[in-house]
């Protein structure tokens, strides 16, 4: 499973992808207002921190195909070929993503409730569908569920798409899905930072320090080495 960063503050990104195995960064217009400022320039600073291979997913922001098309087209050409164009999956969306295809742009099919609507985004020729987990389980239904559902969907109906999932609140979901086989999981740095935030192994390891020091205080194996 890739895992991704959802965030566009680049001292998190730095942070995150420092520590952790991280395949790239996704955005939205509505994480991208969280750093209040031209969205071009941090975008910019993400793609130098994330390097030309690193994938990074942009929103296109108009509503109807012709803009999305325009859109993304101008994204691409500014973000470099392994950024992937987040495209609404609505009827305007799947009309973008038939187009994007056939330039050969790689999309996602984003602001996904609902298992048709990603069938539908994937059928268009998405390489990605975005359900959103904890907005979904936010409207009385199961998230997890509704991942796993559309992850059935693309392998009976052998489309060539992966599960994004997104809208993550807790490491649960994110290790059910990881289980469950899907593509790629995207998480903000609070909720990637909860996968090892745990009493025990914070205790494991203070007590390997303090009996390592008892035969030796303060050294490491490489003074011991030297
Ligand atoms: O990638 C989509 C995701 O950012 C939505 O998350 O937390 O706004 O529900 P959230």
């Amino acid at each position: 499973m890739k895992l991704l960063i959802d965030d566009a503050h680049i001292d998190e990104i730095k942070r995150i992808e420092d520590l952790y195995p991280i395949d790239g960064v996704t955005t939205n217009p509505t994480i991208l207002s969280r750093v209040h400022q031209d969205p071009v320039k941090t975008l910019t600073e993400i793609r130098e921190q994330i390097g030309k291979d690193g994938i990074l997913f942009v929103q296109a922001v108009p509503d109807d195909a012709e803009g999305m098309v325009r859109d993304a087209r101008a994204i691409v050409k500014a973000f470099g070929e392994s950024t992937v164009v987040k495209i609404a999956s609505t009827p305007q969306g799947f009309k973008a993503i038939k187009q994007l295809t056939a330039e050969g742009i790689h999309t996602c099919g984003t602001v996904v409730y609902t298992p048709l609507q990603a069938f539908l985004a994937a059928k268009s020729g998405a390489d990605y569908v975005a359900p959103y987990i904890n907005r979904i389980d936010n409207m009385g239904y199961d998230g997890v569920a509704t991942a796993e559902q559309i992850q059935d969907i693309l392998e009976v109906n052998a489309l060539d798409c992966e599960v994004l999932a997104a809208s993550f609140k807790n490491s649960q979901q994110v290790l059910e899905l990881a289980q469950y086989g899907v593509g790629a999981a995207t998480a903000a740095p609070s909720v990637i930072d909860s996968f090892v935030k745990n009493a025990a192994i914070d205790a494991a390891v203070d007590q390997f320090r303090k009996d390592f020091d008892s035969l030796a205080p303060g050294k490491t194996m490489a003074d011991l080495l030297q």
